[in-house]
C-alpha cells in the first residue's frame, strides 16, 4: 500500500499504524521506542486534545488553539525541551510542534500538560509531508529547526532534512516578513545549510544574533539534552536567520 493509499480514520488522520508514520524511506534515524505506562495512559487521554497524526487535511490554526495568535511550526522538536521553554517564555505565540519519533512527543505532551502550557499543539509525522499537506502557504511566522540529524556520510547527503527543496518548501509556507530560525553543531552541514538557504531566492539572510530587527519572535534558546552533548565535545553551534522576502 503506498502513502496515499493509506487508510483514514473518521477523523481524516493516519491510525496509529500507518505506514506513514513508519515511513520505510527514512530521511531521519528513525527510533521506534515504546512509552513507559505514564506516558501511554496520558497519550490516550490527551493526544486526541494537543496531538494529531500527520493528515492529508490543511490544519485551521484558529480552531486547533482557540484565538488567532502568529504560528511557528517547529520541524524535529526531538523531547521537546527547547518547545515548552520557548512557548512558556512567550505565550502570545502559538507553537505546532513536528517529530516522527512518539517518545519524544510523549514527553512534550507530558510537559504540556505539568506547565498547562495552551499555546503550544503537536503533529506526529515528516515536516515535509507535514508542511505540504497541513500548512497553508504563507501562513506562519516561524519555521524552527534546531539541529537536525546531520547525517555525515556523503552518501547520505541525500537524506539531509534541510535541502534546497525543503527551503523552498519552508519559504513558500512563511509569510512575507516571516523567518526560519536554524541551528546545527555539526560544521560540514553548517556550512551545506549556509549555501543551500542562501540560494533560495525567496529567501534573505539576518544576522544571526540580532536578526537586524526583523524576527517577530523570539530567538533565545535554551540549552537541550542534545546540544548540551554537543557543546561537552566543543562543537560549535552555528545558528542561521532567514525572512521571507515581501
Ligand atoms: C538530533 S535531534 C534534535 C532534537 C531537538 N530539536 C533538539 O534540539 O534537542 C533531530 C530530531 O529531528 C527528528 N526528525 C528528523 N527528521 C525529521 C523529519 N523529516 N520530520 C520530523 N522530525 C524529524 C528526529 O526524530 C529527531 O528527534
Amino acid at each position: 500500500m503506498n502513502q496515499s493509499e493509506s487508510p483514514r480514520s473518521a477523523d481524516g488522520s493516519t491510525p496509529d499504524h500507518d505506514p506513514r508514520l513508519f515511513p520505510r524511506v527514512t530521511a531521519y534515524r528513525f527510533r521506534r521506542g515504546t512509552l513507559r505506562p505514564g506516558q501511554q495512559r496520558n497519550w490516550e487521554e490527551h493526544w486526541p486534545t494537543y496531538g494529531r497524526n500527520v493528515a492529508d487535511e490543511v490544519i485551521d490554526p484558529q480552531a486547533m488553539f482557540g484565538r488567532v495568535a502568529p504560528l511557528i511550526v517547529e520541524i524535529g522538536s526531538g523531547t521537546g525541551t527547547s518547545t515548552a521553554a520557548m512557548a512558556a517564555e512567550e505565550p502570545e505565540v502559538d507553537v505546532i510542534a513536528v517529530e516522527v519519533y512518539q517518545p519524544g512527543l510523549a514527553q512534550l505532551l507530558g510537559m504540556i500538560l505539568r506547565e498547562g502550557l495552551e499555546n503550544v499543539r503537536m503533529i506526529r509525522g515528516d515536516g515535509v509531508d507535514v508542511l505540504t499537506n497541513m500548512i497553508t502557504p504563507a501562513s506562519l511566522t516561524g519555521v524552527r529547526v534546531f539541529f537536525p540529524d546531520p547525517w555525515p556520510k556523503a552518501r547520505h547527503h541525500k537524506r539531509r532534512l534541510l535541502q534546497s527543496g525543503t527551503f523552498a518548501l519552508i519559504s513558500s509556507r512563511l509569510r512575507p516578513g516571516g523567518v526560519l530560525h536554524v541551528a546545527t553543531d555539526h560544521a560540514d552541514y553548517a556550512d551545506w545549510i549556509a549555501e543551500t538557504g542562501d540560494a533560495e531566492p525567496s529567501l534573505e539572510r539576518l544576522d544571526a544574533t540580532t536578526g537586524d530587527g526583523h524576527v517577530p519572535f523570539s530567538l533565545k534558546r535554551p540549552v537541550t539534552k542534545f546540544e548540551g552533548k554537543g557543546l561537552q565535545e566543543e562543537r560549535a553551534i552555528n545558528e542561521f536567520l532567514w525572512r521571507r522576502r515581501d
